[in-house]
């Protein structure tokens, strides 16, 4: 009886030091101490035990719980530990390690010179308006001054919806929709988008954005429109920009121009960004032609002004100094996020 109990002990000592985990030591303790455990079958069997050996055989039992108790009591806290450690190390932060940083979104540089250009004209007391590009024949062209036969109407240019409508290829008609509408004095510029008929290439796209400029009042002349764009691009392009109007022709003003900026690369003498010319040509304007105030209601002898018409990619790709206007367009992150 003795043996079986010295066997019993030496197996649970056994079994309890070799337990990985709390789990595993819980079945080593009803494996022995349970119901059905073997230390607990040896007490049932106290019965067969001659009575003048049971309380030596009782003894013996006891003491052996007693060991298997402790030994589980002990090895249950090493093992709880263990857990504990192991868990803490796991979930260790550490807190010296940089923050991880959320991707935040840039803004498009056609967006960002837009901002530039409508801080500097609100600045001067100009109104932003917005006209349809979805837009009539009528202002589009002809309260513009352009006649049926003018090339600037081929189908070639035009995206024609039917014979009246048409996207329009300019943002000039949103001049006229403000002059039919509101009295002189009228200082507004227009930005927004235009479609040509062009193949897309590094300086072509059918469909771009413009910015017109107007400005209808009494006794306006070429020197205002001259003083109001010298302000705008020395603000755009920095103040030592030097300004030249070459004459041209557009059917909507008269006299009109074609303004160039010395070139802000190199001051003018002359580089590879403005091909050697020194100058860069930037927008279109001059006076409104008589004609065209007279057709949208505002009578030519009380009332002149002068407007002006400008692309906002052009502006973005040479402040920004892109060499491909396609870029503009592709939504490329790496592109994007230098911005
Ligand atoms: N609409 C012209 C274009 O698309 C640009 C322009 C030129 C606008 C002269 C004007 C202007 O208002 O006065 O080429």
């Amino acid at each position: 009886m003795k043996e079986r109990l010295q066997k019993i002990q030496e197996d649970a000592m056994r079994q309890i030091n070799e337990a990985v985990n709390l789990s595993v030591l819980n079945d080593v303790r009803v494996a022995f101490l349970g119901k059905k455990g073997e230390l607990t079958a040896v007490l049932k069997g106290m019965k067969d035990v001659a009575p003048e050996d049971r309380p030596k055989v009782g003894q013996f039992v006891n003491e052996a719980r007693k060991q298997i108790e402790e030994a589980l009591e002990s090895t249950k806290e090493k093992l709880e530990k263990a857990a504990l450690d192991k868990k803490l190390k796991e979930e260790v932060i550490d807190v010296t390690l940089p923050a991880k940083r959320n991707k935040i979104g840039h803004r498009h540089p056609n967006t960002l010179v837009l901002d530039e250009v409508e801080r500097i004209f609100t600045g001067m007391g100009y109104e932003v308006v917005e006209g349809p590009e979805l837009e009539y024949d009528y202002y589009n062209f002809e309260a513009l001054n352009i006649p049926a036969n003018h090339p600037a109407k081929d189908e070639q240019d035009t995206f024609y919806i039917d014979d009246k409508i048409l996207l329009r290829t300019q943002t000039s008609p949103v001049q006229v929709r403000v002059m039919e509408k509101q009295k002189p004095p009228i200082r507004m510029i227009a930005p927004g988008r235009v479609f040509r008929a062009d193949e897309v290439d590094a300086t072509h796209s059918p469909s771009f954005h413009q910015i017109e400029g107007m400005v209808i009042d009494k006794n306006v002349t070429f020197s205002d429109l001259k003083g109001t764009l010298t302000m705008f691009v020395q603000q755009m392009f920095g103040k030592d920009t030097k300004v030249k109007f070459r004459p041209h022709h557009f059917p909507f003003t008269e006299p009109s121009a074609e303004m160039d900026i010395s070139c802000f690369k190199c001051g003018g003498k002359g580089c590879r960004f403005c091909k050697g010319e020194g100058w860069i040509e930037i927008l279109g304007c001059g006076m409104v032609h008589p004609r065209v105030l007279r057709m949208s209601g505002i009578d030519p002898e009380e009332y002149q002004g002068f407007a002006f018409g400008v692309g906002l990619e052009r502006i973005s790709l040479l402040k920004y100094e892109i060499d491909d206007m396609r870029l503009l367009y592709e939504n490329d992150e790496r592109f994007l996020k230098q911005f």
